[in-house]
Formats: structure tokens, sequence, C-alpha cells
């Protein structure tokens, strides 16, 4: 399920002359139902297969299939610059073909070619039509442009016959739609914003400490890393030399980034150090355990050794944050991290504010966690506040998304 939070979209749906036409109701009334706004565009043939009051009730908007209708308000070309996303849903193999030339003869292939959104196409056919060399040659072709071919699915077709063709099923259709919305924003987004951290150094913290016990133990925390990861992938992308500390990640390491692996937080703190004064940019996403065990031992703990409790001393571990502000070279802007459980709203952000004076950094990233928010997921919310302890950007997303938003607020102070 996509979250509530998911920036409503602008999306044309075309739906071509096919049986998987009815199909397309399904698709128009997901996304509407999940507060996008839909446009419909469909071919007179379409219409054969699906009523235009079906159609017009579902998408709550009025259906579009004439060239020659509202000439005044250029609607081919309006439908398609105001566009996020186009889906062609179900995609014929006439319609691929003309697509993959450039054929503009009705309001919808000129609404595609009028438009700069990307495009999604779900074909559907019989299994001869999408087998034959020109479909293949057609599809590869789109493929190669950039359009999201979702299927089609191999299953049981109109008729008796079973093999691809097969439209497929709506959800996995409004995923492609919206992945391919957030893609094609995030793209525009890079463009319009440049490689803006060009040539500076971003040291970026990700992923959980592991604080040893014995040889086969350890003290850890559900840290995955994704955010740190995320905003070192992103760093690297607006351009900057980014060094990523990771500690037990379990997502991949991304490229165009210099990895140095750590374990424990003593690890972190020698590696942070380390690298401190070449960077402009700090971002501490980690999450750092802050007690380890006092003694680690040389041999795995034993039952019989424990008896039926087992007393642990755990002895502090350096704060690197702080150790990082009070190093701190000219001009370095530097970022701190705090995930809170704390369920009211403004008790939390007390919470950030104290710790931000406490930690001395220049901003803190607040984001709500529990046993089911937060981690290992790819969806985040937070809060960033400056200084003076005001909020100055939230954001809500994809980590990916996330991750920009606290690059803008770097990007805007230096
Ligand atoms: N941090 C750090 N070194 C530590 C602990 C935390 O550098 N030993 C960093 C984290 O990477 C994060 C920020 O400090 O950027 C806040 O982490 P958090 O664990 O929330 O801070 P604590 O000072 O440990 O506060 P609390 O008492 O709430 O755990």
């Amino acid at each position: 399920m996509e979250s509530q939070s998911e920036r409503p979209w602008r999306i044309v749906v075309g739906v071509t002359g096919g049986i998987a036409a009815y199909k397309a109701v399904s698709v128009i009334r997901s996304l509407v139902l999940l507060g996008h706004r839909v446009d419909v565009i469909a071919t007179e043939h379409a219409l054969r297969f699906v009523g235009r009051p079906t159609l017009e009730a579902i998408s709550r908007n009025p259906l579009r299939t004439d060239l020659y209708e509202n000439v005044a308000t250029v609607q081919h070309v309006a439908l398609g610059q105001q566009a996020d996303v186009v889906v062609i849903a179900p995609a014929t193999a006439n319609t691929l073909a003309k697509i993959a030339n450039g054929i503009a003869d009705d309001l919808l292939l000129n609404t595609v070619l009028a438009s700069r959104a990307p495009l999604v196409v779900a074909p559907a056919m019989h299994t001869e039509m999408w087998q034959h060399p020109a479909t293949q040659a057609n599809a590869r072709r789109l493929d190669e442009r950039g359009v999201t071919i979702v299927g089609p699915d191999s299953g049981r077709l109109t008729g008796t016959d079973e093999g691809p063709g097969r439209m497929s099923e709506p959800e996995d259709i409004v995923a492609a739609v919206l992945a391919t919305a957030r893609a094609g924003a995030r793209d525009r987004e890079e463009r319009l914003r440049g490689r803006d951290l060009e040539g500076r150094h971003v040291l970026v913290t990700a992923g959980g400490t592991r604080e040893p016990i014995d040889p086969v133990r350890f003290l850890g925390n559900r840290s995955s890393g994704r955010q740190g990861v995320a905003v070192a992938t992103r760093a690297a992308a607006r351009g900057a030399e980014v060094t990523l500390v990771a500690a037990n990640i379990e997502v991949p390491e991304p490229d165009g980034v210099n990895v140095v692996r750590v374990s424990s937080a003593e690890q972190m703190a020698t590696a942070c150090l380390e690298l401190a004064p070449r960077q402009d940019v700090i971002i501490m996403a980690a999450a750092v355990a802050d007690f380890r065990p006092e003694h680690v031992l040389d041999g795995k703990i034993k039952k019989e050794q424990t008896g039926d409790a087992l007393t642990l001393t755990f002895t502090k571990n350096p704060d690197i944050l702080r150790s990082l502000v009070l190093a701190r070279v000219p001009d370095q802007t530097i970022v701190g991290f705090a995930a809170e459980t704390e369920e009211d709203d403004d008790a939390r952000l007390e919470l950030a504010r104290a710790k931000r004076e406490r930690k001395g950094c220049d901003f803190l990233v607040l984001n709500r966690v529990g046993w089911n928010e937060g981690f290992q997921r790819e969806d985040t919310e937070v809060q960033i506040i400056d200084e003076r302890g005001e909020v100055v950007a939230e954001s809500t997303g994809e980590k990916l998304s996330v991750a920009d938003a606290i690059l803008d607020v770097v990007a805007r102070e230096r």
C-alpha cells in the first residue's frame, strides 16, 4: 500500500482498444482513491470496450477522445505538459508501433508526443502479436527510450488460449505508475538543482554499531543504514566527494562513493575523527550505541558459567557527534540525527531541540521511530531544526527524497 502522504500526481491514463480496457477502470479507480488527479484519454476503439460514463465517473473528470474537441485550449499539448506521468493501459500492438515511430494520429498519441512526462505502457495482446518480431522491436525501442513497460503477464487470454500477452494486474500497473512519477519528479528536481554540491567533501555515517560481548555475540540496534546510504547516494549525485562510514549496513553500498566499513562505535569514532578535518559537511545518520560491554570476553559465554541470570557491565562509548563538533574546522557544517519514540509532536520537538543544543551541531534531523516506524523501511518522515531550534524543513516520503531535503538545507546554509 502506498503511504497516504505521497504527493498527489497529475496522471494521464490512456486507454486503447483491447478487451483489457475493462481492467483500466481498476487502475483509474485506485489512482483516484489514492488522491491523484487522473485525466483519461480513450481512443475511439477503446470506447467499444468500455463506456464513456464509466470512465468519467471513475476518473471524476471529463473523458477526452477527440483531437478536435476544445481546440481553443490546445488540450493535446496542455494535458501532456501538465502531467507528471502518462500511462497507457492497455497498450495494443498498434499503439506500441505508433509510439515507437512517433506517429500522432489521435488525441492520445498527440498527447504522448507533446509530453516530457515519463511514459508507462502496459501491453495487452495475443501471444502471437506480442511475440511478433515487429512488436518485439517496437517494445525494445521504447525500452531504450526510457519508457517503462509493465508486463505483459503470461496467463489466460481472451479466448481459451494462454501465453504471454495478458495485461498486468491493475495493482502492478499502479505501483509502476507511482514509482515512475516519483523517479520523474526526482529527475526534474535534479535538473533544476544541478550539481550544487560539486567538489564539496561530504562525510556520511550510516547503519548501526555493534558492540561485541564475546566472539559470537554483540549488542546492536535495528538501523539498516537506508537513510544514511540515501544521503550518500544523493550527495554524490549532486556532485559531492562522498565518504560513507558504514556500520553493518543491510543495503548495497552506493556507487561513486568511498566506503569505509566499521562495526563498533569506537571504530566509527576513529574513522570519523581521522576523516573530519578534510570535510565541508558531516552528516551523522548512524545509530551509535551509547554503551559497550566493559569487558569483551575471549571465549563464548556459557550457560554453565552464568547460572540463571547474566549481568553485564557497560561503559560509555565516545559521543562521536559531540567530538566532531568540538574538533570542527572552519566553515564545516555538521548535521546530527535524532530518532525519538516520544509520541507527542511537541514533546518530541522539545527533546530534539535540547539534543541539538547538547551536541552543538548546526542542524538536527528528527524522526519518530517505534516498533513499526522508521526502521527497515523505504519511506520516512523528518523535521529538520536549526541552531535557533526552528523547524527549517519538513520532508515525508522515500528516504532518497528526504535525503535531498536534508542536503537542500545544507546547500542553502553553505
Ligand atoms: N551519536 C554519536 N555518538 C554516540 C551517540 C550518538 O555520534 N555515542 C550521534 C548519532 O549519530 C546522532 C546523534 O548523535 O546523529 C543523536 O543520537 P542519539 O542516540 O539520539 O543521541 P544520544 O546523545 O545518545 O541521546 P539519547 O540519550 O536520547 O540516546
